[in-house]
């Protein structure tokens, strides 16, 4: 009985989460740029995207972008010879001086990210659910609402499921699955906690009001990164999908 509800239960989540992929990849398929609701709202949107992957061969092993509203105002990947000079849009002292940091910042950023890709091989390994491709992504924002008030959001995914997540409130990482347990101690160290609540806190606040007032940024749409992002999220997505459809059998 116990058994048979379960099966129901597992295959109706399948189902949903293959409708979800679906309905992903046909959105995408007809879709011209990504989409930002936040755009029409008022509310400005600054996020930091990473992509980390292995079995894949047409596309970088590390990608990341920084946009603003949809727009990308930093972008870097593993197959570039160098990091993204800083576009002559950008040209107070003040923006110039964060977009310089931000590209400082890739570093510690892809330190992380390969930390946490490798944690999570490592663990989904361990309990014989590792896949030949395997894909990790990371995405990191802070919103500024038109009130003036802001809020922040931190959440990495392994092969398209919560791996681990930042609780703002509680100023804590937060493991939804036992193989991110290992990864969350690692994290939990005081100067890694300082590093997330003042980077995706305070100052990723005050870059979009940096940014914000360079007016070339609503023109900068379709550049190479997006190109090159986009690329990788699409076959990202067909990969998850096929992996959904060959558990369905
Ligand atoms: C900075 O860029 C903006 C937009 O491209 C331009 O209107 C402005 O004149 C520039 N300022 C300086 C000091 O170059
Ligand atoms: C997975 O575990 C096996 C057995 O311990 C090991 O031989 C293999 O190298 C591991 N694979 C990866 C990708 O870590
Ligand atoms: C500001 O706006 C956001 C988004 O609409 C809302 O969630 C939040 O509660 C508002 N804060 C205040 C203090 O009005």
């Amino acid at each position: 009985m116990c058994a048979e509800a379960m099966k129901k239960s597992n295959l109706l989540f399948l189902l949903l989460f293959y409708l979800l992929q679906v309905t992903m990849v046909l959105t995408d398929s007809n879709e011209g740029p990504e989409r930002d609701s936040s755009a029409d709202s008022g509310s400005l949107n600054l996020c930091i995207s990473v992509v980390k992957t292995s079995g894949f061969n047409t596309i970088p092993e590390y990608i990341q972008k920084n946009t603003l509203n949809d727009v990308t105002i930093f972008h870097y990947d593993s197959d570039m010879d160098s990091k993204m000079p800083c576009p002559d849009w950008i040209n107070s002292t003040a923006a110039r001086r964060e977009w310089n940091y931000m590209q400082f910042q890739t570093d510690r950023i892809s330190y992380h990210i390969t930390q946490g890709f490798e944690s999570a091989v490592q663990q989904f390994n361990r309990t014989g659910s590792l896949a030949d491709r395997n894909i990790y992504q990371a995405r990191g924002c802070c919103v500024l609402y038109p009130n003036g008030t802001s809020a922040s959001s931190l959440t990495h995914t392994f092969n398209g499921k919560d791996f681990i997540g930042f609780d703002f409130d509680r100023k804590t990482f937060v493991a939804p699955v036992h193989e991110a347990v290992v990864y969350k101690h690692q994290r939990e160290t005081r100067s890694s906690l300082f590093n997330v609540l003042h980077f995706f806190g305070t100052q990723c606040v005050q870059n979009i009001q940096l940014f914000k007032t360079a007016p070339a940024i609503l023109e900068r749409k379709g550049q190479k990164s997006r190109i090159v992002y986009s690329r990788a999220e699409q076959m990202i997505k067909k990969s998850i999908y096929s992996t959904v459809q060959a558990k369905r059998l």
